[in-house]
């Protein structure tokens, strides 16, 4: 479908059509005409027109008046200009009765018709910018933010509505890239704390001797360095929400100690004895197999139950690929604004392959594809070609060729390493902690595959 200012005119008199379409031919994109109401009734369902100027005197059973109202009917944002040679009063009526913009009589003036047209494409432009501002709040207005349509994400909502204005502690399971964090900032919002504050702690990115001062805040002079007494995390969310994140990072220890603050909501600070409380509403997050890590002992069991009360689990993007599209789009318009870009297009072989791809980054990882393209790609259209080849379908040249069972290792070790490190933009930590191995370990495989 083009764009643009689309004009259908409809009289049964030829010469009026072609003398109307030749003198507003500055003035619109396309201009197509019409001879009766059901010619001019399946041009306007297969067109994209904003003005229709309608003869009153139509052949057949159906005439203009019948028009302004079957066209309002389908597209009521369209204006339509009625003309008539029978000047009479109730015409004029009867034509804005039922939804006409304006009316004019025969002969007409080509003049004064053309000044109709402009001030017809001027409310048009006013109303789809109005439009474009009303689908960007409706876009904010879906759970802060959220986007996906599939079964799994409505449960998903489902859920973050009747616990959001609890006061239950709330575990979040997901990917890396999936949103946990977007959907802790929605518990947030639609929470009855939500005028109170929103306090995010990464704890897989705090040493081991920080955490204890991050989570209770310390006392002036408690250690060297603290030259002052600082509040923690569990102080600043009062009245609000805590946000644990990466919480299968933190040591045995603080374990414990975190434990205990759950259970009496009391702590001290580091080096200070006052003892304090906070009611902040506890979410907490991970993106590793917890069940593992209890199994393995590396994860408190106990800690686990009094944190995972309610516990909403996120799809990776790979089981909700029906998602994709609608991601894409938002993305695409998001992007293409805030870098001044014109608005792209995606093409349906690009979309297919987008849609097919394994985005082992999740949403973030397409988010990340999609800023690339806008900035990068400088046509219209986004093909194919232009996507980033880690996403094509890897093609398997050598696969006839019997491999020994440690190659077959190696070349596995290789994928996955490249996989991650795509997905976490070549972020060497974030790499490393999604394949779950020490950066140190990652580096050495690195080397190995030769992959620098
Ligand atoms: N459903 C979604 N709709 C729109 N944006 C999303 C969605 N899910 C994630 N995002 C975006 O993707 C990025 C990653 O999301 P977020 O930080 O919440 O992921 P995460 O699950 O916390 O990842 P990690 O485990 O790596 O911390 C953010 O920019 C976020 O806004
Ligand atoms: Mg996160």
């Amino acid at each position: 479908m083009t764009s643009g200012f689309h004009i259908l005119i409809v009289d049964d008199e030829p010469n009026i059509r072609s003398g109307l379409a030749k003198g507003l031919t500055k003035e619109a994109d396309l201009i197509e005409t019409a001879g009766d109401v059901n010619e001019a009734l399946d041009k306007f369902d297969a067109g994209n027109f904003q003005l229709v100027i309608a003869d009153v005197r139509l052949p057949g059973d159906r005439d203009g008046l019948d028009l302004v109202a079957l066209v309002l009917e389908r597209r009521p944002e369209t204006t339509v200009i009625v003309i008539t040679a029978h000047s009479t009063v109730e015409t004029a009526v009867e034509a804005m009765r039922r939804g006409a913009f304006d009316f004019i009589t025969k002969p007409v003036d080509l003049n004064l018709i053309r000044e109709q047209v402009r001030i017809a494409l001027g409310h048009h432009r006013l109303r789809t910018e109005n439009r474009t501002l009303k689908d960007r709040l409706a876009d904010a207005g879906e759970i802060s933010g959220i986007i996906g349509n599939c079964a799994a994400m409505q449960d998903v909502y489902r859920q973050i509505r009747q616990v959001a204005d609890t006061d239950a502690t709330v575990f979040i399971q997901g990917e890396s890239g999936t949103g946990k964090e977007l959907i802790a900032r929605a518990l947030h919002d639609l929470s009855g704390r939500s005028c109170g504050p929103f306090v995010a702690v990464n704890l897989g990115s705090l040493p081991e001797t920080l955490l204890e001062s991050e989570l209770f805040g310390h006392e002036k002079g408690a250690f060297t360095g603290a030259s002052r007494q600082k509040p923690g995390c569990f102080e600043q969310s009062r009245g609000g929400t805590l946000f644990l994140d990466e919480i299968t990072e933190i040591p045995a220890k603080s374990q414990v100690d975190l434990l205990r603050v759950l259970e009496s909501t009391q702590f001290t600070r580091v080096g200070g004895e006052e003892l304090l409380s906070s009611d902040a509403r506890i979410v907490s997050a991970t993106n590793r197999d917890i069940q593992h890590l209890i199994d393995e002992g590396t994860f408190r069991e106990d800690l686990f139950y009094r944190l995972n009360i309610v516990p909403i689990q996120i799809p990776a993007l790979r089981e909700r690929r029906d998602d994709i599209p609608l991601l894409v789009e938002h993305f695409l318009k998001h992007f293409c604004q805030r870098h001044n870009r014109p608005a792209k297009c995606v093409a349906d072989d690009a979309m297919h392959v987008l849609t097919a791809a394994g985005w082992p980054g999740n949403v973030r990882q397409l988010r990340n594809v999609m800023e690339r393209l806008v900035v990068t790609v400088t046509e219209d259209a986004i093909t194919a070609e232009k996507l980033p080849a880690e996403l094509r379908p890897v093609a398997h040249s050598e696969s006839n060729r019997v491999q020994t069972l440690a190659e077959a290792a190696e070349s596995a070790e290789k994928d996955a390493i490249l996989t991650a490190l795509a997905a976490a933009d070549n972020h060497r930590e974030h790499t490393a902690k999604a394949l779950a191995v020490s950066v140190r370990t990652l580096h050495y495989k690195m080397n190995r595959y030769g992959l620098h």
